[in-house]
């Protein structure tokens, strides 16, 4: 286990290079299962989620070598095994099994996926769209000898049950048509890489047009992380500071920079840099939406800005109930009261404190509120919060924090 020490010391200025994006690595290196050949992604994140993920890979025989920024799979020679529960129940990206494991080998196992536990996660629309591309679902195994193309029709858009209806699509036979799918920039960047793997998949708003084709080798540079960014530009102005990060994927963070902006900060963009500082504090009312709205999971990094500002209201619309968090967060003196997918968030006096990470986003809330203060803070199972963040520590001692993140 690990634990964040903090030695809180006021405002943290400087400039932070946001690393390749969690929720886009993850399918893409899923997708490589469905793939007969060597690909390259660059920019792969070096974070827990992604070392699982390609644990998994491994497990099927795929040979995996870093060169530099490169990182190179061999997916040519898998066979399935049944996928370790240790590392499923790791991550929610293992439901991505589902699609490249019946693609590939006509067989999956249900198992007990994991990821943050903020919500009920059901995975029914991933298990129908199977069944429409012609998947036998037996209690705890789909099978399917042969997928064939089939229309599938989301009532919802699901970051998840999209990218299985694509993985499942991506080499069936025959056409596939979603409708209703998620669009967030992960949805297009795996779109990007399998069409340079040899997949004709084209999307026109909510609805993706898949033609199956047999796959090789893909390449791709994975996109820079829209919630790491968004946590960094708060972190800043949570302390009463400036960061600046590079590499930030400004078109994408519309709803993050115009919610920064409510809050009555001054946010400067710069080709691929966004900075922001606070010039006054306003009340900010957020509603978590689908892409292209604002990001459920940066809800939980904006409540200890408000709680440091004017105070505020969040709406989550994604998640049923997103606010366990909260219950941590109050370890550092943020008011807060829940009623149902509605929190209000007290403008209140944040003060050091001991609290365990609830989860990936939560903790670094948690961490925000330390930093934000002078003194000594401690955060614990930090390895939560190190599952979505790369280098945490010396980003953040690049911009003047004093944190140590030690095993206990
Ligand atoms: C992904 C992200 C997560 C983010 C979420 C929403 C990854 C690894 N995780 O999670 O960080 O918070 O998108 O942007 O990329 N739903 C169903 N049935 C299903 C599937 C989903 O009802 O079969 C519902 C969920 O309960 C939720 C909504 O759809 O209310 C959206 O969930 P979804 O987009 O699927 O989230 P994930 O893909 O699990």
């Amino acid at each position: 286990m690990k634990q964040i020490v903090v030695n809180g010391r006021g405002p943290l200025y400087g400039d932070v290079t946001v690393s390749g994006s969690k929720n886009a690595a993850l399918p893409i290196i899923f997708s490589c299962i469905l793939i007969n050949g060597i690909s390259e992604i660059d920019n792969l994140p070096d974070i827990g989620d992604v070392r699982v993920a390609l644990d998994l890979l491994r497990s099927f025989g795929a040979v995996i070598e870093r060169r530099g920024s490169l990182t190179l799979i061999d997916t040519r020679r898998l066979s399935y095994v049944k996928p370790d529960e240790n590392l499923v129940e790791k991550i929610r990206a293992s439901t991505y099994l589902i699609g490249s494991c019946l693609s590939r080998f006509g067989i999956c196992q249900l198992m007990s996926f994991g990821g943050c536990n903020f919500s009920l996660r059901p995975i029914d629309m991933h298990i129908n769209a199977s069944r429409s591309l012609g998947a036998n679902v037996d209690d705890k195994l789909i099978t399917c000898p042969r997928l064939r193309g089939a229309e599938i029709n989301f009532d919802k858009p699901s970051v998840g049950a999209t990218v299985n209806g694509i993985l499942l699509a991506a080499s069936a036979k025959g056409q596939t048509i979603i409708r209703g799918c998620a669009v967030e920039p992960h949805i297009d960047a795996l779109i990007d890489f399998l069409n340079s793997a040899g997949a004709s998949i084209s999307r026109c708003g909510r609805e993706i047009v898949i033609d199956g084709r047999e796959l090789h080798g893909g390449k791709i540079k994975v996109i820079g992380d829209m919630i790491e960014a968004g946590s960094y530009l708060a972190l800043g102005i949570m302390t009463g500071g400036r960061i600046r990060t590079y590499n930030s994927p400004i078109s994408d963070m519309t709803s993050v920079i115009d919610s920064l902006r409510s809050l009555g900060a001054d946010v400067v963009l710069e080709n691929d840099s966004i900075s922001a500082s606070l010039k006054f504090g306003n009340y900010l009312r957020l509603t978590a939406l689908p892409h292209p709205g604002f990001p459920t999971d940066l809800q939980p990094i904006f409540a200890p800005l408000m709680a440091g500002n004017m105070g505020g209201e969040i709406c989550d619309t994604v998640w049923e109930s997103r606010f366990g968090y909260l219950n941590s967060l109050s370890s550092f003196g943020v008011k807060s009261s829940v009623k149902g997918n509605l929190a209000t968030i007290y403008k209140s006096d944040i003060h050091t404190a001991s609290a365990v990470c609830p989860d990936l986003r939560g903790g670094m809330a948690c961490l925000m509120c330390a930093l934000s203060v002078r003194g000594q803070s401690e955060i614990y199972s930090a390895e939560t919060i190190l599952r979505g963040y790369e280098d945490l520590e010396n980003k953040l001692t690049a911009v003047g924090a004093d944190i140590k993140i030690e095993n206990y």
